[in-house]
């Protein structure tokens, strides 16, 4: 069965905590904390004082996805801010190889996350190394954007790699989940799904949208 992992950045951040609570309440596997630069991507979001607050308000796991420029001078700050998996992104890290093992070293899980115009051939040094791989189904930047259906053939390939490659890496996607593109994106070989407005914006409610994404997913 496939996880299901809300991320903030559609939530009230107004009412954070209860925003939170409410959605380890209705069965949430993970929480993803969306870091943005407004280098990486044209947007700025969350620092890991956000982290420290999540983790305040319920016990999931949690990911930080570091959508930042020079991720390595920052993951020792989000580890430390209580964040379980630091995602990092392969087009702005140099010595990938290195910072998944800074991670690791931290005692916390690593993902690498990649672009939709990104070649699945940037992971294959990395696959046996980390604990996810995340294939980006949007441009990363904003919630509430179309799932790029080209970008399923791209899991199925993913899927294929780590397979091929004896890795245990989980395969996580992140960008326009909702049940629809919930059961494409799991059938196609993804095993994490990271929904954002699929979740907050939905208009009977956080617990009925969790519902819905976990009868979608195959
Ligand atoms: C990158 C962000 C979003 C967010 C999910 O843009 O990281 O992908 O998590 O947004 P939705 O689910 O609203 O597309």
């Amino acid at each position: 069965m496939a996880l299901i992992v809300p991320s903030i950045l559609s939530a009230d951040v107004a009412r954070l905590g209860e925003q939170v609570a409410a959605t380890q309440a209705a069965g949430a596997d993970r929480i993803q904390v969306d870091v943005m630069d407004g280098r990486f991507v044209p947007n700025i979001t969350f620092g890991p004082l956000v982290v420290e607050a999540v983790r305040r308000h319920c016990t999931l796991p949690i990911e930080a996805h570091l959508m930042i420029v020079e991720p390595e001078r920052y993951v020792a700050d989000f580890a430390k801010a209580g964040a379980d998996t630091i995602i990092v992104h392969q087009e702005v890290s140099l010595h990938l190889n290195r910072t998944i093992q800074v991670i690791k070293g931290l005692g916390k899980q690593a993902g690498v996350a990649i672009n939709p115009a990104t070649p699945l051939a940037d992971l294959q040094e990395v696959l046996g190394d980390v604990d996810l791989v995340l294939c980006m189904t949007v441009n990363p930047g904003f919630g509430g954007q179309e799932f790029i259906t080209s970008m399923l053939n791209k899991i199925e390939r993913l899927r294929a790699m780590i397979q091929q490659h004896n890795a245990r890496c989980d395969l996580e996607v992140d960008g326009g989940i909702h049940a629809e593109t919930a059961t494409q994106a799991t059938r196609a070989g993804a095993n994490v799904l990271v929904a954002g407005s699929g979740v907050y914006d939905a208009p009977d409610g956080i617990a009925a949208a969790i519902a819905r994404l976990k009868a979608a997913v195959v």
